[in-house]
């Protein structure tokens, strides 16, 4: 008589995994084809879904945005893996996870041009008033008098705080535009750009002080009411990164007393809220966090959101751990 079959794996039955993000259908549909998928986003009763599933759950799928407490992964014993939907992993508790031998994967490159795209869009909405003139086009006004003059791109200075792949990125458009780029982050980089090391001093060489270094509490607040002075009255803040990186009642604070020229958002502390006073302001430009979002970009982002998955359960090398864990 032949051992009898234990576990998921030796029977051939689809491994589990917990979902604690809303998923899009190209990435969630495949997900349910070869996983058993727990909707904890859905789930009415969540302790006890994970009293039910938490000894057979050995994968999590999140959001970039997501936070994952320590506490949920302290109640899934059997939890291998989070991969998460988003180049950025600021939700997860990587220490934790280096701990418990958890790895966390996230999907990195794909989205870069996209993101860095969106960094531009906004450099160009703003500083050259583009959402402005377009309610005034579409407003009828041309006909009455003539467009404002608005602040020419080239050979101003665009610092970006965090020059990884998504500043580089940036650096490389708004180069390509005839700005002039300096930076900073940890350390200089063996590049063609001016390094400012400290955040203050950048801001205040910059007319545009884009912000593109990951979230979590190594950078939260970095941006803080000091920054927004240095940068002044001749510097829009341009925020791609993480809401958390800004500290949002400060900037609300500077924009409002005048302090700084404007502002080009992309995404913001508490996300899909967005402070009221930002509403009603002219030199503000507002976007709902779609640096990523495009179909293209998505489903490549899905795609090796389960390829991180899909490696790890067949055993074979991750594409895209984590630099932490690797
Ligand atoms: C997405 C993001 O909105 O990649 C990231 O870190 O913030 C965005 O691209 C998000 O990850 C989708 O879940």
């Amino acid at each position: 008589m032949g051992r009898r079959a234990t576990s998921h794996e030796e029977l051939n039955m689809p491994t589990d995994i917990i979902v604690t993000a809303p998923l899009p259908p190209f990435l969630y549909d495949p997900l349910k084809a070869d996983y058993r998928c727990h909707d904890y986003v859905q789930a009415a009763d969540k302790p006890a879904l994970l009293a039910a599933q938490s000894a057979s759950i050995r994968g999590l799928v999140q959001g970039g945005g997501t936070v994952t407490p320590t506490s949920l992964l302290d109640a899934l014993p059997k939890l291998e893996i989070i991969s998460v939907f988003g180049v950025g992993y600021d939700g997860v508790p990587v220490e934790y996870c280096k701990k418990r031998g958890l790895k966390v994967t996230n999907t990195p490159d794909v989205l870069t041009d996209d993101v860095a795209d969106v960094a531009v869009a906004l450099i160009m909405m703003s500083g050259r008033g583009f959402v402005r003139l377009n309610r005034f086009a579409m407003a009828g006004e041309w006909k009455k008098r003539g467009p404002e003059l608005t602040t020419k791109l080239g050979g101003k200075t665009v610092g970006i705080l965090g020059l990884g792949r998504i500043g580089k990125a940036i650096a490389e458009r708004v180069s390509a535009m005839g700005m002039k780029v300096a930076y900073t982050g940890r350390k200089p980089q063996d590049v063609a750009y001016r390094y400012v090391p400290d955040l203050k001093q950048l801001a205040a060489e910059s007319d545009f002080l884009v912000v593109a270094c990951p979230g979590g509490a190594a950078t939260k607040n970095i941006v803080d009411a000091n920054v927004l002075a240095a940068l002044g009255k001749k510097g829009t803040i341009v925020n791609i990164a993480r809401g958390s990186i800004i500290d949002e009642p400060a900037l609300v604070a500077a924009l409002q007393a005048g302090a700084i020229k404007g502002a080009g958002l992309d995404v913001f502390a508490d996300e899909p809220n967005i402070p009221q006073p930002l509403f009603a302001m002219e030199n503000v430009v507002l976007l709902p966090h779609v640096g990523s979002a495009t179909r293209e970009t998505r489903q490549a982002m899905g795609d090796l959101c389960k390829a991180n998955l899909d490696a790890w359960f067949a055993k074979k090398p991750l594409p895209t751990l984590i630099p932490e864990l690797a």
